[in-house]
């Protein structure tokens, strides 16, 4: 699967431009507070870093987690880019299941889980994130599932959009079932014909 994000980094923000919708919404479903800290899990060539940073303000932090080096480096151009004003904003190189969390720094408020079928999919990356969430960090997933079958025209975009972007097809038909059994509370809904959903919850 790295292989695959090595040879997608250079053209992966042009490919992903046509979800920007519904990058917003999830980001908007976070609810995140200025001072805040949101880690962006997956966090790929870092197109979400823009909007949390500008959700949490100066004052709140945004750690992006990316396990494949081509796209981390993306990230950290555009952090790079801004200067000094996007120094609370950083990207750790490291698989999600092994996330380093600094001693000196409270647990993180909240977190995002955008487009990362495979994170979401690895029962360790989600107990190591979860732990470094505080009690009732809200918590934002949205992705591809299956659509009911008779919707076939969303199941063969979902089918298309899967094979190149994961590592495999297990439980597409609900993608959020690892997370949610791990959330205090949690809510789905669907979009874009039934193809895209968007779990909120909190730890
Ligand atoms: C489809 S991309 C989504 C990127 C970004 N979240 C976005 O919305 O544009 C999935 C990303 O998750 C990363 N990824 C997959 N498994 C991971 C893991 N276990 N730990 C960290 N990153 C992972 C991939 O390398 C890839 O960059």
């Amino acid at each position: 699967m790295q292989s695959l994000y090595r040879w997608r980094a250079p053209v992966y923000d042009l490919e992903l431009a046509a979800f920007e919708p519904l990058r917003r919404l999830a980001i908007d479903s976070l609810g995140l507070q200025p001072g805040q800290c949101v880690l962006d899990l997956g966090c790929g060539t870092g197109l979400s870093l823009g909007l949390l940073r500008q959700a949490v303000g100066p004052q709140g932090r945004v750690t992006g987690v990316e396990q494949c080096p081509a796209m981390a480096e993306r990230a950290r151009a555009k952090i790079q880019a801004h200067g000094k004003a996007w120094r609370n904003t950083e990207v750790l190189l490291t698989p999600a299941a092994q996330v380093e969390w600094p001693a000196d720094l409270p647990p993180a408020d909240a977190a995002l889980f955008h487009f990362t079928h495979d994170v979401l999919q690895s029962p360790a990356a989600l107990d190591r994130t979860l732990a470094v969430l505080r009690p009732g960090a809200q918590v934002v997933a949205l992705g591809l599932c299956w659509a009911p079958p008779w919707q076939w025209a969303s199941n063969a975009f979902v089918l298309g959009a899967a094979l190149h972007s994961m590592s495999s097809l297990d439980d597409l038909a609900c993608p959020w079932r690892g997370l949610a059994a791990r959330l205090q509370q949690h809510r789905i809904s669907r979009h874009w014909m039934d193809s895209i959903y968007l779990l909120q919850g909190q730890v």
